[in-house]
């Protein structure tokens, strides 16, 4: 196996696929079409972070890639329809980078009730306004949490710890932990709580849904913190709730529109305001989520090209099977259509060769069948069924 890692993924990733056998190309830039276009030759496993387009037009090309790794969150830069088309196996890493957020989020929490930013500012100018007005503790306050997901629950069991009361209100059925307490409705969250903290996920449904008159519902004197999405605020009706002492403060660390570059300006109608902590996309930047991004997304990629596994793929059926000894596992990515499994298990039993194993799993139009099979079998039954009509990738591990 040959893996090539652009953009300097973290280098536990190499570390882990050298260990495993494949042999690390490592480059530490974004390639662009062309360039990527001409490394692919000869290369089974792709590595990416944010910076590198994998275009249908790579992918055409690439006819010995077997899967891709995207070392981030986000796999937009991935044409993922014309990937599994050609059978070949998206990884990302959902959630390295959770714990992260939902740290910011707790240390945000504390800084706006002590109101720590403000008295920051104060002793930079040579203030010493030693006072505890307005300065309370977490211990006892209400946390609303808006989105229970990977992060919103985790930060709903940080809190409790704290000493902080929680509700959560999630469109979706989630299970309450700890003494969470789940909210009807969303008014009825931002009619308790005394901070309300949003960590929806980018649905476009979502945009906007917190505006003037969510902030109007917040109790008065509560605080307001986004670490989800930019789009789900409107910032203009943030800042008349701030200018008001309606909402006592705010920690936003995603927007609407983001500077492309470090040095870009940052232009937000939120600049300038007290009490309200602006971050640059940093929730979960830390040096320990790249880490976790890149074992995580290395041991996807080298179960998959081990093992054939494909749990957590972002666009191939999940299927995962301990194998036999004593077999040969043959992975069958097809057209998902009906009567492929008869037809697989149809020239194996014609020609005698036992099943140990099998499992299928499909997804949209793409079906994925692992099958582990005695040591007994003729090359004719893969050449069979690599040229079933339905087969878009064959592979046989031995
Ligand atoms: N700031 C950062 O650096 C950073 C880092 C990681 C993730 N994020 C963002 O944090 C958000 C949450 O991430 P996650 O991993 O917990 O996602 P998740 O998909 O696990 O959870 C999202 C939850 O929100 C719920 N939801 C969606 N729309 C809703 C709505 N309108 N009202 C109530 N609930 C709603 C969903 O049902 C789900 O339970 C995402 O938007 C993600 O992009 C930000």
């Amino acid at each position: 196996m040959r893996a090539l890692l652009l953009e300097s993924v973290h280098p536990d990733a190499v570390e882990l696929l050298r260990a495993r056998g494949c042999e690390v190309q490592l480059v530490e830039r974004a390639y662009d079409e062309a360039e990527l276009i001409a490394a692919l030759t000869g290369v089974q496993l792709l590595g990416i972070r944010s910076k590198t387009d994998v275009t249908a037009a790579v992918l055409a090309q690439a006819s010995d890639l077997l899967a891709i790794g995207a070392f981030c969150i986000g796999t937009n830069q991935i044409d993922l329809a014309a990937a599994g088309a050609r059978g070949v196996a998206v990884f990302n890493a959902p959630f390295s980078n959770t714990r992260s957020v939902v740290e910011l989020a707790i240390a945000e929490i504390i800084a706006l009730t002590r109101r720590l930013t403000q008295k920051n500012t104060d002793m930079h100018a040579g203030v010493w306004d030693k006072s505890a007005a307005g300065a309370h503790e977490i211990r006892g306050r209400r946390l609303g949490i808006v989105g229970y997901g990977n992060i919103g629950a985790q930060l709903s069991v940080l809190a409790e710890a704290l000493g902080m009361a929680v509700s959560f209100y999630d469109t979706a059925d989630k299970l309450a932990l700890g003494n969470a307490r789940r909210c009807g409705s969303l008014d009825e969250l931002l009619e308790t709580s005394d901070i309300v903290t949003l960590h929806v996920d980018g649905r476009p449904s979502n945009k906007d849904i917190f505006g003037e008159e969510q902030f109007a519902r917040m109790r008065p004197g509560s605080l307001f913190l986004n670490l989800s999405r930019g789009f789900v605020v409107d910032h203009h009706a943030l800042r008349q709730h701030i200018e008001s002492g309606h909402v006592a403060g705010a920690a936003v660390d995603v927007f609407p529109t983001e500077p492309k570059g470090r040095g870009d300006e940052f232009v937000s109608e939120l600049r300038g305001l007290p009490n309200v902590i602006l971050t640059p996309h940093i929730g979960g930047s830390t040096e320990e989520a790249q880490a976790d991004i890149g074992s995580f997304v290395a041991t996807k990629l080298a179960l998959y090209a081990q093992e054939g596994a494909t749990t957590l793929s972002v666009n191939l059926p999940p299927v995962a099977l301990p194998q036999q000894p004593g077999t040969h596992r043959v992975l069958h990515i097809h057209r998902n259509t009906p009567g492929v499994l008869a037809a697989v298990n149809g020239i194996l039993a014609d020609h005698g060769v036992n099943i140990e194993g099998q499992l299928l799993a499909t997804r949209g139009e793409i079906g994925y069948l692992l099958t582990d099979i005695g040591l007994d079998y003729s090359d004719d039954v893969v050449k069979m069924m690599r040229e079933m009509s339905q087969t878009i990738r064959l592979r046989v591990l031995s």
